[in-house]
Formats: structure tokens, sequence, C-alpha cells
């Protein structure tokens, strides 16, 4: 490996940097290659707009979020020919190898472009931590953190006025960043895409509560479940095909309001819980991430990815990458429906 890319695509992550960094340190350290930073993803390699990094280029980054490289939602296959469209850029530049740092629609167009003979390796990336073929992608424990910090402080308020409050959080068709905020915070009612919910019986936990003398309730949403019965919402699509979610929670109040009597009020947590610094342990998941995908990459290891199993960083195809999105496992949603709902 003489020259290695690398390149963040489709929604940021805290945690992207320390990947950044860990990636230019090895390449450059450990083996003597040159490290590119792609701008702006997919977009970059297609046209070309890249920028040299060296260790130096690389201090100070781990604590801030987002990516100094830039990403953008554009991709390859929709917005360009396929790999002749970044063919072009790696030949030209002399870029051997490439580091795609994406998340399930990134690694799906990373396995197409392996699939023509682009020499890439992937690395997992998202706050849903829904992509298969890892236990824990970095980025998710930084916005379980941010929502349970505003779950609580929202649960103050709640009591102050006899409300209930509806907390959305993110995580597109998967509850991960819900569950485990939800169990973090002492939620009252989680509703996740992974199970079906019936909102008589969180009405009834509601009223319980209030006959215990609690007259308030928290109720955190994953912004995937889908829209009380009766209700519809119509959604727009990104790059990639995946819907822009967000906003269910307003259905799922005024439904309660009803129920309940209670005032019901909603604050959709939206891109705070991708923003700002990341936790330690994204840090250190994404410096270990960084430092496995240069080696891989620098002994050939093109159409596969790194990975968490267990405490271990190993490594796998990107079929095995795409080959689903990961559901909270029964045995903590047991968990999480046992201590709420009390
Ligand atoms: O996949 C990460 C994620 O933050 C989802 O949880 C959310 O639905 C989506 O990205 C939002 O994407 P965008 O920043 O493009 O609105």
């Amino acid at each position: 490996m003489k020259r290695v890319g690398i390149l963040t695509a489709g929604g940021d992550c805290p945690g992207l940097n320390a990947v950044i960094r860990g990636v230019t340190a090895r390449a450059v350290g450990h083996h003597g290659a040159e490290v590119v930073g792609i701008l702006d993803g997919w977009d970059g390699l297609m046209e070309g707009r890249h920028r040299p990094l060296d260790r130096n280029a690389v201090r100070g980054i781990l604590q801030r979020g987002g990516t100094i490289l830039g990403t953008s939602r554009r991709d390859p296959y929709v917005h360009g020919e396929g790999a002749p469209s970044v063919m072009h850029t790696l030949e030209r530049e002399g870029i051997d190898a490439v580091v795609v740092i994406g998340g399930d629609g990134t690694l799906r167009t990373a396995l197409q472009l392996a699939a023509e003979g682009v020499p890439l390796v992937g690395v997992p990336k998202t706050i849903d931590n829904d992509i298969t073929a890892t236990d824990v992608t970095f980025g998710f424990d930084t916005a379980v953190q941010i929502a349970t910090e505003a779950i609580d402080r929202i649960t103050t308020t709640a009591e102050s006025h006899d409300r209930v409050m509806l907390v959305e959080v993110m995580g597109r068709t998967r509850g991960w960043i819900a569950t485990y905020s939800g169990i973090a915070s002492g939620a009252d009612a989680i509703l996740v895409p992974e199970e079906p919910y019936d909102l008589d019986a969180v009405a009834d936990v509601v009223r319980r509560r209030a006959a215990q003398g609690r007259r308030y309730s928290v109720v955190v949403v994953a912004e995937g479940i889908d829209p009380p019965a009766g209700s519809a919402v119509t959604l727009s699509v990104d790059a990639f095909g995946f819907e822009r979610l967000g906003g269910v929670s307003t259905l799922v109040a005024a439904r309660l309001e009803e129920l309940t009597g209670f005032e019901s009020r909603v604050t959709v947590l939206g891109h705070l819980q991708r923003g700002g610094t990341p936790t330690a342990a994204d840090r250190v998941l994404g410096s270990r991430l960084g430092v496995a995908a240069a080696d891989l990459a620098a002994r050939g290891g093109f159409g596969r990815m790194v990975a968490l199993r267990g405490t271990a960083v190993v490594d796998v195809t990107l079929e095995e990458a795409c080959a689903g999105i990961r559901p909270v496992p029964p045995d903590i949603l047991t968990v999480a429906r046992t201590l709420a709902a009390p």
C-alpha cells in the first residue's frame, strides 16, 4: 500500500474523527504509506477532491464531533456511473486503497464497487447501532448518553407540570437508541419498531402512575415506529432510498392526550444526538477500528470490513455486513419492558 484514501459518507456520527486519526497514524507510522482525505464522501472521490493527511493534520481532532473530511449523501450509482466514476480518480492520484467509513447505505455501495474491482475496505459507522456483523457501532454510545441526559431533564419538568412528555429519538427502523436511553433514564414506556405498541396499555400506565400520586409520565418514542392506527404521514427519501423520519411522536402524543386527559407534549431530539464531542468509549472504538482498517487495507483485504465481535476487532466480508439491519434482541427488549410500565 503506497497511497491510501479515507472517506466518510452518509450521515455524520460522533467518533468519525477518531477513525480518521487511527487510519492515518497507522498507515503513515506503521505501513509507511501516504494518506489522502477524500472530501465530502463519494462526491469527492467522483470529482477528485481531496487533501493530504499526515500525523500532524490529524492532531487535536479526537474530541471533535462531525468529520473533518465532510460528508454527503451522494452516491456513485445514483449520481455517477458506478465504479468508472471513482476509478479515474484512484488511477490519476495513484491511490491504491480506500478506507470507506459509512453506514448501511454506504456499505452497500462499497460492496458493489468492490465487486467491480475498486480496492476498498469498510468501517461501520452509525449512531443507530444496527449494522449486522458488528456488535457495536461507534457513535451509538454518544447518542445514548445525549438522549439519556435529555430525558432526565424532561422528567423534572414533566413532574412540575403534571404532563405526559414524549421524547422522540433517532434510530431509523431500529430501536437501539430508544431502548438503551429508555432503560438508562427509567422511562415509563418505550416504543420501538421491533414490537407493535398498544396506546391503550400506555394510557393505562399513565393512569396507574397518577393513581399512585405520580401525575406525570415520560414516554420514549423511536422515530421509526409506525404511526398510530388511523393517522398517516408522508415521508421523503434520500439518495440511498431511506425515508426521512421524524415527528411520529406528535401523532402519538395527540392520541395519548385524548386517552388520558393529561396534557401531552413532544420533544424531538433530532440531530442533537449526532453532534458534539464523542464519549470516551466511542473515541476508543473509533481509534481501534481505524488502526485495524489501515492494517486490513495494507494486507489487501479488499471487499472486507473491520468489526467488533465481543471485545475483539476482526474483519468480515462486506456481504455479511450488508446482510440485514440488526434489531434489538428480545432479551434487551424484555429488560426494557420489565423496567418501564411499573
Ligand atoms: O442513520 C443515522 C441517522 O441519524 C438516523 O438515525 C436518522 O433517521 C437519519 O440518520 C437522519 O439523516 P439526515 O441527517 O440525513 O436527516
